[in-house]
C-alpha cells in the first residue's frame, strides 16, 4: 500500500500513491489497457486550436488516452463535453501537478467548456499515516488558489471539496460504490486487511465527478479528464459502472510525468527535494535548477570532448515540455549539447531565470485569490 512499498526497486510501480523505478510508457499504456494519442487526434486538436497546440501535446507529454476520439466525434455532432481533474491535498503544489492543469486550462479555452476540480481532502486523510484532517482540509484551500493562478475561468470552474459535500455527490458516490466489489477494488487498487475501510470506500468518490455534471444538468454529458497516468486505475473502476448508472463512460487523456530534480523518478511531494513548490520564493526556486541533476560529465574537459546526454538531462526535459516554445531552439540545444559546445552551467542559468519569472508571476496570482474566493466557487447545495 501507498506508504508501505519500497521506492528503491528498479521495477515499473505506477499506481495512484507510487510512481516509480524505470518507467516504460509503451508498456504502461498495454497493461492499463489505453491507447496512443495518434496523428489523427493531433490533426483534430491542431485545427480546433487554429495551428496552435499546446506544446505539452505537440512535444508529446501528453500521449495517451481512453476515448478521447470519441469526445471529438462527439462534439463534431455538437454535444460539448465537460472538463474534470483535480488534486489530493497532501501539501503544497508543485509544477508536476501543473502539468495537466496547464493542459486543461488551454482546453477550457480552445472549447470554452466546464471544468469540474476535486479537492480529495478525504483522500489524502485517510490515506496517510501523518496528516491530520485539519492539515489536508487547509491545504486543499491553498492549492485551490494554485488551481486559480493557471488561470481558469472563475465563471466555468466549480470545485468539488470532499469534506463539503453535497447531498447529490455524496448519493452519486454511493450509487457507485454499491456497483463496485471489494474483489474488483482490491484488484485495481492492491487493498489489503489492513486497507482501512475509508479507503475501500474512496474510490467512488473520486468517480463521482464523471456524474455529477450529468446529474446536476439533467442530461447525459459527455467527461474528458486530463491526469498523469497514474489516476487512471480510478477510470477503469469508474468506466466499468458508468452503463450501469446510465451514464457516458469517462474519457480521459493522460501525460507522462513531469521529471523531478534529482537523477531519474517524476516531480514528486514524497520526495521535496525533487520538487519545485508554486510556494518556493522565486531566487530558491532558481538555486533549485541550479543543483539539479543534468547527467553532465565528471569535469568541464570531458563534457566538452565527450559531449553531453540531453535525454538524460531534467533540464533539457524541462525546456523541452514546459519552457522553450521555439522548435529551431530546443534543437539547437539539444545539439549543442551532445557535440560539447554547451555546458551544463550555461543551461542551468538559462532555465534558471525563466523559473524564477515563472515562479514569481504564478505567486503574483495565486496571491490574488483569498480563501473566501475559493469557497464562494465551491459547489455547495
Ligand atoms: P495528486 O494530488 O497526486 O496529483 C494532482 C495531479 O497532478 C498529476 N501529477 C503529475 N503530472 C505530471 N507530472 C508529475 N510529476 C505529476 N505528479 C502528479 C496527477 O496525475 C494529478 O492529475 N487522487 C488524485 C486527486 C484527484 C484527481 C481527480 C486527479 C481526484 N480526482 C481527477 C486527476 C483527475 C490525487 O491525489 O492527485
Amino acid at each position: 500500500m501507498p506508504e508501505e512499498k519500497s521506492k528503491k526497486s528498479k521495477e515499473m510501480v505506477v499506481t495512484p500513491w507510487e510512481v516509480s523505478g524505470d518507467i516504460d510508457y509503451k508498456k504502461l499504456v498495454k497493461k492499463f489497457g489505453t491507447t496512443l494519442l495518434t496523428e489523427k487526434e493531433i490533426a483534430v486538436m491542431d485545427k480546433y486550436s487554429k495551428g496552435k497546440l499546446h506544446l505539452l501535446l505537440r512535444r508529446g507529454l501528453f500521449f495517451s488516452h481512453r476515448d478521447f476520439d470519441w469526445i471529438l466525434k462527439q462534439l463534431e455532432k455538437g454535444e460539448k463535453f465537460a472538463l474534470y481533474t483535480g488534486r489530493g491535498p497532501s501539501g503544497h503544489t508543485h509544477l508536476g501537478h501543473l502539468i495537466p492543469w496547464i493542459f486543461t486550462k488551454w482546453l477550457q479555452d480552445i472549447f470554452d467548456v466546464e471544468l469540474y476540480f476535486q479537492m480529495t481532502d478525504d483522500e489524502k486523510f485517510l490515506f496517510s499515516q501523518k496528516l491530520t484532517f485539519q492539515e489536508t482540509k487547509d491545504y486543499a484551500y491553498e492549492n485551490a488558489k494554485d488551481v486559480m493562478a493557471v488561470g481558469f475561468d472563475p465563471k466555468k470552474t466549480h470545485f468539488i471539496f470532499d469534506s463539503q459535500m453535497t447531498p447529490t455527490m455524496y448519493q452519486i458516490a454511493v450509487e457507485v460504490a454499491k456497483r463496485t466489489t471489494f474483489s474488483t477494488a482490491r484488484a485495481v487498487f492492491g487493498f489489503t486487511n489492513e486497507s482501512n475501510v475509508g479507503m475501500i470506500f474512496y474510490p467512488s468518490i473520486q468517480a463521482m465527478p464523471c456524474f455529477l455534471p450529468s446529474k446536476l444538468k439533467g442530461k447525459n454529458i459527455p467527461i474528458l479528464i486530463p491526469a498523469a497516468i497514474d489516476q487512471d486505475p480510478y477510470w477503469r473502476i469508474t468506466r466499468d459502472v458508468a452503463p450501469k448508472l446510465g451514464y457516458y463512460k469517462p474519457a480521459a487523456i493522460h501525460c507522462k510525468f513531469f521529471p523531478g530534480l534529482a537523477e531519474g523518478g517524476k516531480m514528486s511531494a514524497s520526495e521535496p527535494d525533487s520538487c519545485i513548490f508554486t510556494t518556493d520564493t522565486p531566487n530558491s526556486a532558481s538555486k533549485k535548477i541550479m543543483r539539479s541533476y543534468t547527467g553532465g560529465r565528471a569535469t568541464v574537459e570531458e563534457q566538452k570532448e565527450l559531449g553531453g546526454e540531453p535525454d538524460k538531462c531534467n533540464v533539457y526535459w524541462y525546456e523541452y515540455y514546459l519552457f522553450e516554445p521555439d522548435d529551431k531552439k530546443i534543437e539547437e540545444m539539444k545539439l549543442n549539447c551532445i557535440s560539447g559546445k554547451l555546458l551544463c552551467g550555461q543551461c542551468k542559468k538559462s532555465l534558471a531565470e525563466k523559473v524564477k519569472t515563472f515562479v514569481a508571476e504564478h505567486q503574483e496570482r495565486r496571491n490574488k485569490f483569498t480563501d473566501e474566493m475559493i469557497d464562494k466557487m465551491i459547489i455547495k447545495e
